[in-house]
């Protein structure tokens, strides 16, 4: 099992420059497949999802290369296949290459996703979707199969649930209709950027809040080139890690991105400077306050367990209520087993934040888990084990904490 140990605490400082977005560029690449010439992408994060997805756009026969943060596709031999491989069920967005292949192929066979355990996380809105566009849809154990003897041309719809995925799924699935209007959509930053790169490979789209409206496309012959925004999550994290470490300067985070939950530290006089090329997180400890999750452009849920560190640490009481996913809170029972005083009860967290933690030696269950358990690691000293469900989301994570001066000892069985 890969693990990480911090002995002797220090002071970080530094400055780090954040990556592309993990949940931009999944299904950017995916759509990447509907071009109809070379795609350049720019700014795609080395993490072990894009890794697994790639493997995927090769196993359709793509050609795929990845070099440094550039991936260039030509999917001029992209042919069908089922897509049933191991990789297709470890990551959760291989699901957008159900309306990739609908679009080229009228038919996909898919088995059903992976991704973090953080709840039961059905795919019923991505299926009600795809059954009111007309196609028929039924499973063989635990593989989807779709496809269609004729498809409308138009599509009006509203959107079942509010749900990230969904949406982008829907979308994706509506860009073979002439005329199609799409309601009730949660269109987070990174949907919002595949809008812009499917506009870029001659999409005619056109996203207002909830709502998207498609009508058709007319390809763009040329080669395209497409810089993916960066990664709101990883930001935040290096932010909090300022905050509780020492004094770090965050390069390339678009600040629109992260404005609510980085007006609750500013308003809970937590120091962060906003420069004019980075945003500076310094060592302090702010005052509780309250959050719960929620769509954008309010408190999201991948960073709630990030928070949870800071907030047990704060001045105070306040609650944290995850209304998103029912397995986020296993970072609370972290904090207590070290010395923290954190009551949880039901989807809620009641939090007395106190001053000192004890080093202690934890096991990570997802992605985002991980990487709270580091910060708290880095601040009190112990272990994290099962280290490589962080290589799902943050890139060179461990280059950027020595660039920061954090001394801490890595054991891999396997490459991270
Ligand atoms: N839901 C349903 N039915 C559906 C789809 C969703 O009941 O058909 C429920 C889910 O179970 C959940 C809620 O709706 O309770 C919202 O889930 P959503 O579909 O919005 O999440 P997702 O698309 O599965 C994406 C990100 C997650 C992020 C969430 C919420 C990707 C690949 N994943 O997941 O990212 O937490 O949106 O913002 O984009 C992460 O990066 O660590 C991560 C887990």
């Amino acid at each position: 099992m890969n693990s990480v140990t911090v002995n002797k605490v220090k002071n970080l400082k530094g400055i780090v420059k954040i990556s592309g977005s993990k949940n931009a560029a999944i299904p950017i690449l995916c759509t990447s497949l509907l071009a109809s010439n070379r795609v350049i992408l720019k700014n795609i994060p080395r993490i072990s999802d894009v890794y697994k997805l790639i493997k995927i756009l090769r196993y359709l026969n793509c050609n795929v290369k990845f070099k440094y943060d550039k991936v260039i596709i030509d999917n001029s031999s992209v042919e069908y296949k089922p897509l049933t491989i191991k990789e297709c069920s470890e990551i959760r967005g291989s699901y957008y290459l159900i309306g990739v292949m609908l679009y080229l192929f009228n038919k996909c066979e898919i088995i059903l996703p992976g991704g973090c355990k953080i709840g039961k996380r059905p795919i019923d809105a991505h299926i009600d979707a795809y059954k009111a566009m007309g196609y028929n849809v039924s499973y063989e154990n635990d593989v989807l199969i779709i496809n269609a003897d004729n498809i409308p041309k138009v599509f009006n719809y509203k959107m079942t649930k509010s749900s990230v995925g969904a949406s982008i799924n829907t979308i994706i699935g509506s860009l073979r209709f002439n005329n199609a209007v799409l309601e009730n959509l949660v269109l987070e930053p990174e949907a919002l950027d595949l809008i812009e790169f499917l506009k870029v490979l001659g999409f005619k789209i056109d996203a207002l809040e909830n709502k998207c409206v498609i009508k058709g496309a007319s390809l763009n012959n040329n080669k395209i080139s497409y810089m993916i925004i960066s990664d709101r999550m990883e930001a935040m994290t290096f932010i909090i890690m300022g905050l509780l470490c020492g004094d770090i300067k965050i390069k390339n985070a678009n600040i629109n991105h992260i404005r609510y939950p980085l007006d609750l530290l500013i308003n809970a006089k937590y120091n962060i400077v906003k420069e004019k090329k980075y945003i500076r997180a310094i060592k302090s400890r702010g005052e509780a306050f309250s959050i719960k999750t929620n769509t954008y452009p309010f408190f999201p849920t991948d960073m709630q367990p990030l928070f949870g560190v800071l907030l047990a640490l704060s001045r105070g009481m306040c609650i944290v209520e995850e209304t998103i996913f029912e397995n986020r809170l296993q970072i609370y029972k972290d904090i207590n087993s070290s010395g923290g005083n954190i009551n949880v009860i039901g989807n809620k967290a009641y939090i007395t934040g106190v001053s000192e933690l004890n080093p202690n030696n934890y096991t990570s269950l997802d992605l985002r888990h991980s990487a709270a358990l580091l910060l708290l690691i880095l601040k009190f000293g112990g272990t994290v084990e099962n280290l490589s469900l962080l290589e799902r989301g943050y890139e060179d994570f461990f280059f950027k904490l020595k660039l920061l001066g954090a001394n801490f000892k890595l054991k891999l069985k396997k490459r991270l």
